[in-house]
């Protein structure tokens, strides 16, 4: 059994995690994290780690960057394992997350869904391939409630690509601030907010009379939570270090 706790319990993935996990035998939710503290099912609610008095295997977190300090100092003092799953991090917290890593186990993933993550790798492959004659641009699409842009997933496939080319390419966010011909050395990213649209990501790469496209949409926010429940129980009991989706592929 792995317990979990949720922190952004209260948010539109927190609560979907609560009720994928309602369904599994393996893992169960022992307490909530959230600024709201409203209590919707059977478990409590606190406003800050540092108010749990549960002690859980795994924390989920899929709230807000600025939980990040809170969240991992409570994970380095009980040696508690984290998934982190929320998006819009700063560099520098990006490279928080790592230093800690060589403490605790953190799971840190853009993307939870295997189809993104195997979008990642053809995206890889194609640009291999394709080399410099293609133009790329990737355009992301969220409903109208999500903070961060570009999502989190279109940087994770913009550095994935850019991997390929040794980091040479610049990332252009919109164009309407480029009076001018596109570069060669760019990779174009593009996001849409809108409705209840709840992820769509596509990269295009653009060549002399052919277009190729690699497309992902999500349909529910389901193929996320339960990536981060795998996630959660592929990390109880492992061993510090920073893990992700190609651990659990
Ligand atoms: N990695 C992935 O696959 C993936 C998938 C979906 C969403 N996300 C990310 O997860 C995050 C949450 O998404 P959501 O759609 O559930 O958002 P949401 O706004 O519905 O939920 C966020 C929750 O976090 C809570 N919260 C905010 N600040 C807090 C704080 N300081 N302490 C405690 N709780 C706090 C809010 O009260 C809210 O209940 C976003 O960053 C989103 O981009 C990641």
């Amino acid at each position: 059994m792995t317990n979990v706790v949720i922190c952004g319990a209260n948010g539109m993935m927190g609560k979907t995690v609560a009720n994928c996990i309602s369904k599994r035998d393996n893992c169960k939710v022992v307490a909530g994290i959230d600024i709201n503290t409203t209590q919707y099912s059977d478990f409590p609610i606190y406003s800050s780690p540092k108010d749990l008095s549960e002690s859980p295997d795994v924390i989920i977190d899929y709230s807000n960057p600025n939980t990040l300090d809170d969240l991992l100092e409570y994970c380095l003092v009980t040696g508690t394992a984290v998934v982190l799953a929320t998006t819009g991090y700063s560099d520098e917290q990006i490279a928080k997350i790592k230093k800690t890593s060589e403490q605790i186990p953190v799971f840190f993933t853009f993307n939870m869904s295997l189809g993104i993550n195997l979008m990642v790798e053809l995206a890889k492959k194609a640009a291999l391939v394709l080399g410099d004659r293609f133009d790329i641009e990737i355009i992301e699409k969220h409903h109208n409630l999500k903070i961060d842009a570009p999502s989190g997933t279109a940087l994770m496939l913009a550095n994935a690509i850019n991997e390929v080319y040794d980091n040479s390419l610049q990332f252009i966010y919109d164009r309407h601030s480029h009076r001018k011909k596109r570069d060669k050395k760019e990779i174009g990213i593009h996001a849409v907010r809108g409705g209840t649209i709840v992820g769509e990501h596509e990269v295009i790469f653009a060549g002399s009379d052919e277009v190729i496209t690699i497309s992902h949409s999500a349909a529910s926010k389901t193929v996320f939570a339960e990536g981060s429940i795998n996630a959660a129980i592929f990390l109880k009991g492992k061993q510090a270090g920073l893990y992700d989706m190609s651990n659990l592929v």
